[in-house]
């Protein structure tokens, strides 16, 4: 790999150059991938998630048929301390119907007509009789689509499991648990998940979700933020092992794009959906400082504190180590016996570790990330791993950042960036001239504020740059990936969705297109294009040595035709055995992308026009 062949001038390029960043904004978790139905299960919610939120939110009181009680929330002897907060349901007369709670979902809770729906529940009986409890799928109107019943008779927290298969389908069907007899409940983690999960997994994911991020095959995933991961005040960081075990004892907390985590889609859960989907997992972590050292001032609740105090320092590293032996420890070793816990007694093959996002590079940033740096590589040298340039492609902490990052000789450097259209068309000879022997790049951050055609194609122009030069760029994820309609917090997105749609921009397809059709050898100045001096005119040619197949994208971002010429011979190419993907629409402003595929017979020299506004990508066998 990397010789030129028959005087094309090759090179070596990253195999892992394009992969996905997740983060749990927009509802991409709660809401979102994580497949939990009820909204705000473990009563958790707080003004400091958002205004006017509390523990009852997206719950009400349900009270009908003459019954009568009350509802009080209470933190005396939770199930967990993790998870404080519980609903005491006290039925003085249960009238005809009984008295209890309903839920609503996030929007509504989507339901299928003969699917099975898993429902579970912690109960206390707090009075001495055994209460019957009926748990119903119902419409707005109080239509039941499923019934079933159990008894909370036990005093201490129990979990029931209870499986509901409703007669009718709704998209806006809500949970209810009723008691039936006079006596005091106390209810928590109110759980409702579809049986059928991605990958069947217990506490999963949303399988057509899942399976839309799973059809961009991925080489890598970053996870779990962006800002999330430091958060905006020290306690408001991600820290891994909140996130892990039991989900009624995982800690959860605000989330920085004003809602609430649940935590119930944590590091397990990633690590496991970055197996299922065969994308590298690339865990994120806080270097030990809140979002731009703001030390919380502008957040709920924030401390004021920019960073974690130096004598908290060798415990927070530990955290780190730990991360990689929870990842990539035996099933005997203290995190690695976690991870067998949980079902996953193989280790998960960490690779990469990023330390950071965006961080302002003060001071205080710099000694502790260069603290968690030596750390990591001294115990774990094969890891590889990533600093942050902070936001932008230029500017003072850009400089600043990499300038640190060659002062030390960091392994990879992560840079974000949001512009237009335009920038990317201008900026595709970016890395042309970086350094060869300084830190490689991870872009885990780019998007074009747009979902258009325009927007993908000038996306598919940058990327064809990425390439060229994926000898120096290791890694790119375009963001964000997901993001519930209605509930964005951020624009645009790759994915947009609802409870029971899932939309795919051209963006989508762009991604899709350059991660299914990756290479890991670059062949230069194999395509020339006519005019010659279009300047939104781009290809890549790349070989995948696994599969032996020649890869030439083409992509026309301007608005008239443009002819590309390539001599395939060189390249090995059989004559005749090619098939060629075409990503196109309607106009440079539409958001649906057409995609066709045909079989194509390109002569010894590639004569092809693109149309305007359209990606090519040309898959030729040599074998
Ligand atoms: O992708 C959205 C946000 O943009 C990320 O959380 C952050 O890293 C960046 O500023």
């Amino acid at each position: 790999a990397g010789q030129p062949v028959n005087g094309i001038p090759a090179k070596a390029i990253s195999p892992n150059l394009f992969g996905i960043f997740f983060e749990d904004i927009s509802y991409a978790a709660d809401g979102g991938l994580y497949a939990e139905l009820i909204q705000n299960r473990s009563f958790e919610y707080t003004p400091a998630d958002r205004r006017n939120w509390h523990s009852l939110t997206a719950w009400e009181y349900l009270t009908k048929g003459y019954g009568y009680g009350s509802l009080s929330v209470e933190t005396k002897a939770p199930v967990h301390p993790n998870n404080p907060h519980y609903v005491v349901l006290n039925v003085d007369d249960a009238g005809q119907e009984g008295v209890g709670l309903v839920n609503d979902g996030f929007d509504g809770i989507v339901i299928r007509a003969g699917e099975q729906y898993d429902f579970s529940v912690f109960t206390r009986l707090l009075s001495a009789q055994p209460i019957p409890v009926t748990v119903q799928l119902r419409s707005k109107k109080g239509e039941i689509y499923a019934e079933t019943t159990f008894t909370a008779a036990a005093k201490s927290w129990k979990k029931y499991s209870l499986a509901l298969t409703p007669g009718k389908s709704d998209d806006s069907a809500r949970l209810a648990i009723v008691a039936k007899t006079k006596g005091i409940l106390a209810i928590d983690m109110v759980s409702l998940f579809p049986h059928k999960t991605f990958h069947g997994r217990t506490n999963g994911l949303r399988p057509d979700l899942a399976q839309a991020v799973a059809d961009l095959q991925p080489k890598f995933m970053r996870f779990p933020g962006g800002c999330l991961v430091h958060g905006d005040g020290l306690d408001n960081m991600y820290r891994w092992k909140n996130t892990i075990g039991p989900v009624e004892e995982r800690k959860e907390q605000r989330n920085i794009w004003s809602y609430h985590q649940s935590t119930g889609l944590g590091y397990f859960e990633y690590f496991q959906f970055c197996e299922d989907i065969g994308a590298k997992p690339l865990p994120v972590v806080p270097a030990a400082v809140s979002c731009q050292n703001s030390g919380g001032t502008w957040a709920i609740g924030g401390t004021g504190q920019k960073a974690l105090p130096l004598a908290d320092m060798s415990g927070y590293i530990q955290e780190i180590l730990d991360l990689v032996e929870y990842a990539n420890g035996s099933a005997t070793s203290k995190w690695g016996a976690k991870r067998a816990a949980a079902g996953h007694p193989a280790p998960f093959h960490l690779e990469y570790l990023a330390i950071g996002n965006e961080d302002k590079q003060t001071p205080e940033f710099r000694e502790r990330f260069k603290m968690i740096y030596d750390a990591v590589k001294k115990k774990y040298p094969n890891i590889t791993l990533i600093g942050t340039s902070g936001p932008g492609f230029e500017g003072e902490d850009f400089e600043e950042g990499w300038a640190f990052a060659n002062k030390y000789g960091w392994q990879m450097m992560d840079e974000h960036y949001y512009e237009n259209p335009e920038w990317f068309l201008a900026h595709t000879h970016r890395y042309d001239q970086y350094n060869r022997n300084g830190s490689k790049v991870y872009i885990g951050e780019y998007a074009s504020k747009g979902n258009t055609l325009f927007n993908a194609m000038s996306e598919a122009l940058y990327m064809t740059g990425l390439e060229r030069n994926g000898d120096v760029v290791s890694m790119a994820s375009y963001a964000p990936l997901l993001a519930r309609t209605a509930h964005t917090s951020w624009n645009p997105n790759l994915i947009y969705f609802t409870g029971n749609s899932v939309s795919l921009t051209p963006n989508y397809y762009v991604q899709q297109l350059f991660s299914r059709n990756n290479g890991d050898v670059y062949y230069d100045n194999v395509v020339s294009f006519s005019p010659a001096d279009s300047h939104t005119a781009g290809a890549s040619c790349v070989k995948d040595t696994k599969t032996g197949d020649v890869i030439i994208k083409l992509v026309n971002a301007g608005d008239t035709p443009v002819t590309a010429t390539a001599s395939l011979p060189p390249l090995g190419t059989r004559s005749g055995m090619a098939v060629i993907t075409v990503l196109s629409g309607e106009s440079k402003t539409s958001t649906q992308a057409v995609i066709k595929t045909t079989d194509f017979k390109p002569g010894e020299t590639l004569s092809y026009t693109l149309p305007p506004y359209s990606l090519s990508v040309i898959r030729a066998k040599t074998k």
